[in-house]
């Protein structure tokens, strides 16, 4: 199926198009909520037989098609498709930003960590005022304090020297036609425009993203990037030194070092120095209708361990024996769930950072995990019939630290991106990428070659605590280092069989700290409630940061709120916009789902 038609199956199967005004100020009214909310579009889910590919927006998704097509391995696809993502949903993810992709070649998974690392000038205090609290967040996001050292695009090269199949210059090819002959602005791209603040303070990204009156381009403007066409025709030629070293990495430095509000210290020497890592994979055992193993990205990523905790902890309540009510989660079994993602919040909150800077408790990561622990920790949940919300339980103890960390308070994360890919080979790839906030720091690098347009830097230094200590004055593992990577959200997922060890599934979401329950949700819809992967992707949204359960607006019954709030839960109903996109296999092939609350797609043959 061609991608136009692609695209019009989807838009004649649109169920409903909110317009969802108001709530699409991200970091505003809704503080806890990432990206904001656009259309919701009823996706099919695709069946292939030899390869998918999902993407978060039709063309790049078409990009990763091409490279399949022509041969090329998972990790080619996914380099494709980042470049065509850059482009054309700059709100989410690009050369600008990090990355975590986690690879299966059929016998070894890998984690390969390309998240961002603060540059060597920073310092615990770089987001606190002169009374020593930290700043508004809304604040600390634009400019160029908030630009960690970009690692996307290196940690892609690593993954291409073993698993790339077609030359590295050839992956670059759709996004350097899209960005020379221009594309169609997309209705979520709009959208997000439409509602956007700062960009404007930017004079490049003013000049590239708003029309000659200062209006944000439209759903449907051809826009064109030649600036990003030629650093992208560079890193085709020349690697990713083309962007780390030279004029590219000259006008990084000089756009972060020269704001004029809040400029950072990201340096030459910074970007020279980026290296991404090759990690082992954060694995675990779960047993559900039948013995999986799921694998994940370790610290710096705090999404596999609290995914883990939460099945794990539930798989201590009744929670498997209740079905879904009307295709919908249940008040109880809610209630349940929200119990055990309050106890994984709090751990996370504790203890999660980067493992070069901050010892895992125990001296493992699998502690938080343990059988025996996650076995104790549930005990706090109230499983009875009426059970009560334990309401802000304190981190428990998987074992022995050398420092005391106090808890890192909630703060909102942003954007992000994902990318499901199995080729032909039998290679499977989970990839998310992030500039972290919608248009991540609002600033837009370009060489001053007189080309217009170019790409946008991440703003991941705010994925620290922007305080260093919490409320009792201990420090918190999460605070800012010099060389330290942020603590992320992002889980991209790669589900095995556990007694052959084949693949199941491939998937991922962005939604800042959420992606943590959208992620656990689909999990739970396939391996659980035997759910395919559109209809899981499907299933309303709803989780805990540690405060109220959030539930997805207009997607549940007044009586599950009223049941959850006799249990003691605070209830927010809010929009909730996951990006879903999966990839299970199949006895035939294979059967792709794409989330409906973005615009994503499945694509293959
Ligand atoms: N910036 C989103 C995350 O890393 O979780």
């Amino acid at each position: 199926m061609t991608i136009a038609q692609q695209r019009r199956r989807c838009l004649l199967a649109a169920v409903a198009v909110l317009a969802l005004a108001g709530c699409a100020t991200p970091g505003h009214d809704l503080p806890l909520q990432p990206e904001g909310a656009s259309a919701l579009v009823e996706k099919p889910g695709w069946a292939t037989r030899t390869f998918a590919v999902a993407a978060a927006n039709p063309l790049a998704t078409d990009a990763g098609l091409q490279i399949l097509r022509a041969g090329g391995s998972a990790v080619d696809a996914a380099v494709a498709v980042q470049m065509v993502l850059t482009l054309v949903e700059p709100q989410s993810s690009g050369i600008g930003g990090g990355a975590f992709l986690l690879h299966f070649d059929g016998h070894r998974t890998q984690a390969f960590d390309g998240r961002e690392t603060a540059p060597a000038g920073a310092s615990p205090t770089l987001f606190l005022q002169a009374d020593g609290k930290p700043i508004a967040m809304a604040d600390a996001i634009s400019g160029g304090r908030s630009v960690g050292v970009p690692g996307t695009v290196r940690m892609l090269a690593l993954a291409h020297q073993t698993h790339g199949r077609l030359p590295w210059a050839r992956l670059f090819a759709p996004a350097i036609r899209l960005a020379t002959e221009g594309f169609a602005v997309s209705p979520r791209m709009a959208t997000l425009l439409a509602s956007e603040q700062d960009l404007q303070k930017d004079p490049v990204a003013a000049a590239y993203f708003l029309d000659a009156r200062g209006n944000p381009w439209p759903q449907g403007h051809v826009l064109r990037n030649p600036e990003l066409a030629a650093v992208l025709q560079r890193m085709a030629h020349e690697g990713p030194d083309a962007l780390m070293t030279g004029d590219v990495a000259r006008a990084i430095a000089r756009t972060v070092q020269h704001h004029p509000a809040h400029p950072g210290t990201l340096s030459l020497q910074d970007l020279a120095d980026y290296q991404p890592l090759l990690r082992e994979p954060l694995c675990f055992d779960y047993a559900a209708v039948r013995e999986y193993r799921l694998c994940g990205m370790p610290p710096p990523s705090s999404g596999m361990l609290a995914i883990g905790q939460i099945l794990g902890l539930m798989s201590h309540t009744p929670a498997a024996t209740l079905a879904l009510q009307d295709g919908v989660p249940s008040a109880d079994w809610l209630h349940l769930y929200t119990e055990a993602s309050r106890l994984a919040f709090a751990d996370r909150a504790h203890y999660v950072a980067d493992p070069a800077f901050t010892k895992a408790p125990g001296g493992d990561w699998q502690s938080l995990l343990a059988p025996r622990y996650l076995a104790e920790r549930a005990k706090r949940i109230d499983a009875s019939p009426s059970g009560q919300s334990t309401r802000n339980p304190p981190a428990g103890n998987p074992g022995s630290l050398p420092l005391a960390y106090g808890p890192s308070p909630e703060q909102p994360e942003y954007g992000t991106s994902h990318i499901s890919v199995i080729d032909a080979y039998g290679n499977a790839l989970a990839m998310t990428t992030t500039i972290e906030a919608a248009f991540g720091s609002r600033l837009m690098v370009n060489r001053g070659v007189g080309l217009a347009g170019g790409f946008l830097l991440n703003n991941e230094m705010t994925d620290f605590s922007l305080s260093p200590t919490s409320a009792d004055g201990k420090p918190v593992a999460n605070r800012i280092e010099p060389g330290k990577r942020p603590r992320s959200s992002m889980s991209p997922t790669l589900v095995f069989d556990k007694a052959s060890g084949q693949l199941v599934m491939t998937g991922g979401s962005p939604g800042g700290a959420l992606i943590i329950h959208f992620t656990a949700k689909t999990l739970y819809g396939v391996l659980i409630w035997g759910l395919n992967a559109q209809q899981a992707i499907n299933l309303p949204n709803f989780g805990t940061l540690g405060g109220p359960i959030l539930l997805e607006k207009q997607r549940f019954d007044p009586a599950t709120v009223k049941a959850l709030q006799a249990r003691g839960h605070s209830v927010v109903e809010t929009p909730m916009p996951s990006g879903l996109q999966v990839i299970q296999r199949t006895p035939n092939g294979y059967f792709g789902g794409a989330d409906p609350r973005r615009e994503g797609i499945v694509l293959g043959d």
